[in-house]
């Protein structure tokens, strides 16, 4: 199933998911790796493929975003209290939000330190923030907090997800994980 139903993600959500996953799991680690570099030539040669890879997972990151808007999700479990629908609703908006933070925080970062953000050299992105190093601060401390608050988060999410499986023994996690 391409779309989702009232039982199931379909197909394109559970490639936004694992591929996201994968992708984001990758940046968190290349981005400290990038943190750490001393400054020079190839610390900027490394942070051109940090932003660009930054900005196409935020484009996968909005079409995800549509993709779920213009779809159905699936049921929660019927005995599902209305306080733990109302947790699993907060979990999943506040995911996107990191989600969007971190690049975005990134591109905000880049710009007000001067400095243009280019797709793989392609084309350079508009520049909607002037040179301010207060501001390059700010950005870089959110942009150096808000993964942490990602893992954090996605712990929280995982955990549920396995007490769904292993402790209520129902459908949830299955509807992210079983093929089509
Ligand atoms: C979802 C996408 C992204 C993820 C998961 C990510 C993750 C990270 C992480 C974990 C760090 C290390 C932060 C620290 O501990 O100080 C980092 C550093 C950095 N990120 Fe990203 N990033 C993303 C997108 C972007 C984008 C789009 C840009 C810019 C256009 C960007 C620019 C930078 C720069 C310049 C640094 C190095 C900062 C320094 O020298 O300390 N990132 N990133
Ligand atoms: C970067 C890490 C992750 C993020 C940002 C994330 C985000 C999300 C979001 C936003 C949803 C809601 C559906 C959607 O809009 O696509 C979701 C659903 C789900 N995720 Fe994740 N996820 C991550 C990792 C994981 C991992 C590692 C697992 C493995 C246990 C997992 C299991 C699930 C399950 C079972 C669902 C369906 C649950 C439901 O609908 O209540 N996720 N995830």
């Amino acid at each position: 199933m391409i779309k989702n139903t009232d039982n199931s993600y379909g197909l394109v959500a559970k490639s936004f998911h694992w591929v996201l996953f994968m992708m984001l799991s990758f940046s968190i680690v290349a981005g400290n790796f990038l943190a750490d570099m001393p400054k020079g030539a190839e610390k900027l040669e490394a942070a051109g493929m940090h932003k660009s890879f930054g900005a196409v997972l935020l484009m996968l990151i909005m079409f995800r975003l549509a993709w779920r808007l213009v779809n159905t999700t699936p049921r929660l479990p019927d005995e599902t209290t209305a306080k733990e629908a109302f947790l699993a609703k907060a979990m999943h908006w506040g995911l996107y939000v990191l989600m969007f933070a971190q690049p975005l925080s990134g591109i905000m970062m880049s710009q007000a330190a001067g400095f243009p953000v280019s797709f793989f050299g392609l084309f350079e992105f508009p520049v909607f923030l002037n040179e301010n190093s207060e501001l390059a601060k700010t950005f870089l401390s959110i942009h150096g907090t808000v993964w942490i608050l990602l893992v954090i988060a996605v712990f929280g999410h995982v955990g549920a997800a396995l007490h769904h499986h292993f402790v209520k023994k129902d459908n949830v996690l299955k509807q992210m994980t079983k093929g089509a």
